[in-house]
């Protein structure tokens, strides 16, 4: 069984008896991380989208003291190895590579990077045998079509911000084109720029009977079932 806890933002730990992966670190300054510090987290695998503030957050900090691999874009992990963490996989758009816990696929990402000359991301991971789409920071573009062929998704983290990312609507229309089993939405309400209403994104998503849709209370864990 796979756990995913959220920690508001785009923020999400995920895990199974043998690992974990923390996406989007963004700790300090994140009211919905609530008590946990950057201290407290250990995890095996540090995600990180690309280099705006509310993505990078804390990976430096937590891959030091608890010795996990950062992964992420070439130009993201540069930047993450000139400020002193050692263990670190890149990647780029398009790329698969095998881990000790499946595969994970850098997907696109229509957004900035944070760094110049670098491209946002997404990842695909097939975690323990479940399927896990995290999106990051991006608009909507019809290639979710193509991962939704390519890949089986149990579960799909999808922004409904707008303004910085896809707001309610265009997260509805990524549903149609990923056909994910489950829907988390995240990067909503965190600042006043992306105020949302995630009740009525789920319940459009739902009597359209596209997916089920969480809303996830920061702190909240979700168990996601492997379904085939
Ligand atoms: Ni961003
Ligand atoms: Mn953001």
């Amino acid at each position: 069984m796979v756990k995913l806890v959220y920690l508001g933002h785009s923020c999400f730990i995920l895990s199974h008896q043998q690992d974990s992966i923390i996406f989007d670190p963004y700790i300090n300054g994140n009211a919905g991380a609530g008590k946990i510090a950057p201290a407290d987290v250990n995890v095996d695998y540090v995600l990180v989208s690309h280099a705006h503030a509310d993505h990078l957050g804390d990976a430096v900090e937590i891959c030091q003291h608890s010795n996990a691999v950062l992964v992420s874009t070439f130009e993201v992990g540069n930047l993450c190895r000139s400020q002193g963490v050692s263990r670190i996989h890149t990647g780029h758009v398009g790329g698969r590579v095998n881990f000790p816990f499946g595969y994970l696929r850098f997907t696109p990402a229509l957004h900035g990077s944070g760094v110049p000359g670098g491209l946002a991301c997404g990842f695909y991971l097939n975690y323990h045998q479940v399927g896990i789409y995290f999106a990051g920071d991006t608009g909507l573009f019809s290639d979710m079509k193509l991962l939704g062929q390519l890949e089986d998704i149990d579960c799909a983290l999808l922004p409904i911000g707008d303004n910085y990312t896809m707001g309610p609507a265009d997260a509805e229309m990524a549903v149609q084109m990923l056909r994910p089993r489950v829907v988390v939405p995240m990067h909503y309400n965190t600042f006043e720029q992306i105020a949302q209403d995630p009740v009525l994104f789920k319940e459009n998503v739902e009597t359209n009977g596209l997916a089920r849709v969480e809303v996830m209370a920061p702190g909240q864990e979700l168990e996601i079932a492997r379904s085939s």
